[in-house]
């Protein structure tokens, strides 16, 4: 299935040109990710207690950073996202702007994301087992059904609408852990950050690369109505799900062709039955995936919650049920040299950027960065899950720290034994 693969790591940790790199507050030490839209880099910062931590730093495209339609958009969704919490969805910490470059920081998330783990999968000629196939998607379900229904501190409706829940944007933890990032950010690339009626001023004279970074491997998971470029709402995010639900379970991509081929099929809804992969009473799964992808949205589930209660049914009267245990268990036991592979990567990325000064140093500038929003309530209907498993600032303090700690205050000590072996080697000499 599944959008361009992106290579996990390509270079060598610790010789990334450009690297270490101060940025305000944050140390970009190494790169993880490259989208559509940013470069998506592992930074460490320094908490106000003193304590280290690890997060991610998106940094927007120049050419987009300097588009005032593409920023504004931007700051609106971002500051929205960053007052949804919940488990299933990355941490938005930061927003803010460094030498004209827009960045969101926000809560590393150690794994794979979907596109990576099929492609994992894939190299062993092994689908994913339907239970986490189905794990996966109530994960995401759960991550809509809290931000479709969020509301602001007086009540009011977010409307938050994702956008673009595709595999890219789906972070699997080796805990276990699916989150749903990205909140929001689509909208940013939509044509309406070209539309007059919203105050947008765009000039940029290089429009048409915005215009294939908003299409590039987005419509193979778009809804008809996105598709065709008319008004999305809550309903387009289950379509999308649906498609997530559908390839992970065919082990395969739901549309296949040219970006044009795609898009056209995505302006249908053209969508084939799940293809037989003799799973339990498989005419009840394909009863939600025909109801998620009904090309009418009135015809599709009207909430997450909805579809997220039929799929709960049919994982407990086929016995698919999975959790995230076991989900971890799957994970560690199929990618144990993977994950050991990449947590040494990061590390010796980690150590080198505290051997070797940094690039460069400035002070981001605050685009109204999201200053701890109350989190988003939800309207008042029974919650599912709602634990943060955010690692605390004082973990990573713990983990990073004392070597800072110890290399910092050995100087000293170390000057004054030299000078004193000098003095007495001198003293020697002249006797
Ligand atoms: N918080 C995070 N923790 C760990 N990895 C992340 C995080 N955010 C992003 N990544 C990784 O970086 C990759 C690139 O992210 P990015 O959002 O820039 O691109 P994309 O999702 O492929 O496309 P788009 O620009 O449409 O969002 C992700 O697919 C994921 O592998
Ligand atoms: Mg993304």
């Amino acid at each position: 299935m599944v959008a361009e693969p992106q290579p996990l790591q390509t270079e060598v940790p610790g010789t990334l040109p450009g690297l270490p790199r101060a940025f305000g507050k944050y140390l970009l030490f190494d790169r993880i990710g490259r989208g559509g839209m940013a470069e998506i880099f592992l930074a460490r910062m320094t908490t106000d207690l003193g304590g280290v931590r690890r997060v991610v730093v998106k940094e927007i495209l120049p050419e987009l950073s300097s588009d005032p339609g593409f920023t504004r958009l931007l700051v609106t969704e971002a500051k929205l996202a960053a007052r949804l919490s919940h488990r299933n969805i990355v941490k938005v910490i930061d927003l803010g702007r460094e030498s004209g470059r827009l960045f969101i920081a926000m809560d590393y998330v150690e794994g794979y994301d979907l596109n990576q783990l099929l492609r994992q999968l894939s190299r062993r000629r092994f689908p994913l087992p339907a239970q986490f196939a189905l794990f996966v998607v109530r994960e995401v379900l759960a991550a809509l059904d809290y931000a479709h229904r969020a509301s602001d501190g007086s009540g009011a409706p977010l409307a938050v609408v994702h956008r673009d829940v595709s595999p890219s944007n789906v972070l699997v933890s080796f805990e276990g852990e699916v989150s749903l990032c990205d909140f929001g950010i689509a909208r940013a690339l939509s044509p309406e950050h070209e539309n007059p009626a919203l105050g947008s001023q765009t000039t940029d004279p290089d429009e048409s690369r915005i215009q294939r970074v908003r299409v590039a491997g987005k419509s193979a998971y778009m809804a008809p109505e996105h598709a065709r470029g008319e008004e999305v709402d809550t309903r387009s995010d289950l379509f999308a799900a649906g498609i997530l639900l559908w390839e992970l379970c065919a082990g395969r991509r739901l549309y296949k062709g040219t970006e044009q081929e795609m898009m056209d099929m995505a302006q249908r809804g053209l969508v084939q039955p799940l293809p037989e992969r003799g799973l339990p009473a498989q005419e009840k799964l394909q009863a939600v995936l025909d109801r998620a992808l009904s090309v009418d949205p009135a015809l599709r589930y009207q909430s997450a919650a909805k579809m997220l209660e039929d799929l709960d049914n049919y994982a407990i009267s086929t016995q698919l049920m999975a959790s995230q245990l076991r989900f971890s268990s799957f994970l560690t036991e199929n990618f144990a040299d993977e994950i050991v592979a990449l947590r040494r990567a990061r590390e010796r990325a980690a150590e080198a950027a505290q051997l070797r000064p940094p690039v460069e140093v400035s002070e981001p500038e605050p685009v109204t960065a999201p200053s701890d929003p109350p989190p988003a309530r939800p309207s008042p209907r029974p919650q599912r899950t709602r634990r943060s498993d955010a690692p605390s600032p004082l973990t990573a303090a713990q983990e990073l720290a004392p070597a800072q700690t110890k290399a910092a205050s050995r100087g000293p000590i170390v000057g004054v034994l030299l000078a004193a072996a000098v003095a007495a080697l001198a003293w020697f000499a002249l006797r």
